[in-house]
């Protein structure tokens, strides 16, 4: 059977791909799938999601031991322990710790996915690996894979078109059947693959993130699949894949 595989960009995109029953891999290249990535590969614990400050500070406030972290226009809010800076989430300071991240769109796109039975996390660092993951649960549910950009406030970002790319570059072309967006995703990324640093720092959310000093992010970012983590979305938290079976 031939997997279906779509792209989209809006919560509309995502209510559809639920009602169809998809596994969905919401990518946010920059920068919270990166870091969500990075934290769990540095053996966080896990990483809940919140969609408001206010809630993020709620659980901390609850439960004063996890790590409270996150970006409002990029910049770490006042109180936060960490910004949203995957080069922040080292092993020394997150081995072990359970995180809650609130960020402008990538944590609002995966809280948006969580009706759907499959969701996973998505970026550059681990494009192949989490092609894989999908993939794999998409064969044996025999339903469709659906990849969602997070964009960056409500539009249309370059580097998560470029990271669907990579993704679908990880789809073997005789079992999955790729929508024109997820075509057109995977033309861009085999166009930009030899530069992607580069073509990735002239989109609008890298310039963005340099004018405000995190030009190393964007740097990080843009490693194409160095990690193999494949985080998984599930009872409102994130946490590895492989771990899933420790509860
Ligand atoms: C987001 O979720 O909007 C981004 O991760 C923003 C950022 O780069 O901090």
């Amino acid at each position: 059977m031939n997997i279906p595989a779509n792209l989209g960009f809006t919560a509309e995109d995502i209510a559809k791909a639920v009602q169809r029953r998809d596994v969905i891999v919401v990518i946010d290249v920059l920068r919270c799938c990166s870091t969500i990535i990075t934290a769990l590969a540095n053996t966080a614990c896990e990483v809940i999601p919140t969609m408001t400050v206010k809630e993020a500070c709620d659980l901390h406030q609850k439960n004063p031991e996890l790590i409270l972290a996150g970006e409002r226009g990029g910049i770490k809010p006042k109180g936060f322990d960490l910004g949203n800076s995957p080069l922040d989430f080292s092993s020394q300071r997150v081995n072990g710790k359970s995180i809650v991240l609130t960020t402008t769109s990538g944590s609002k796109a995966i809280i948006s996915s969580r009706n759907a039975e499959h969701v996973f996390i998505g970026a550059l660092l681990n494009a192949k690996a989490v092609a894989e993951a999908s993939l794999n649960v998409a064969t044996q549910e025999k339903t469709g894979i659906s990849l969602i950009s997070a964009g960056t406030d409500g539009y249309f970002a370059l580097e998560d078109f470029i990271g669907a790319g990579a993704i679908a570059q990880g789809f073997p072309a005789r079992n999955v059947e790729c929508s024109d967006t997820v075509l057109g995703a995977l033309l861009a990324f085999q166009k930009a693959r030899r530069s992607i640093t580069k073509v990735l720092q002239s989109g609008c959310h890298a310039r963005r993130l340099r004018s405000l000093g995190f030009e190393e992010d964007v740097r990080f970012c843009c490693r194409l699949n160095t990690s193999q983590t494949v985080p998984l979305f599930k009872d409102e938290t994130i946490k590895p894949l492989a771990n899933l079976s420790k509860g």
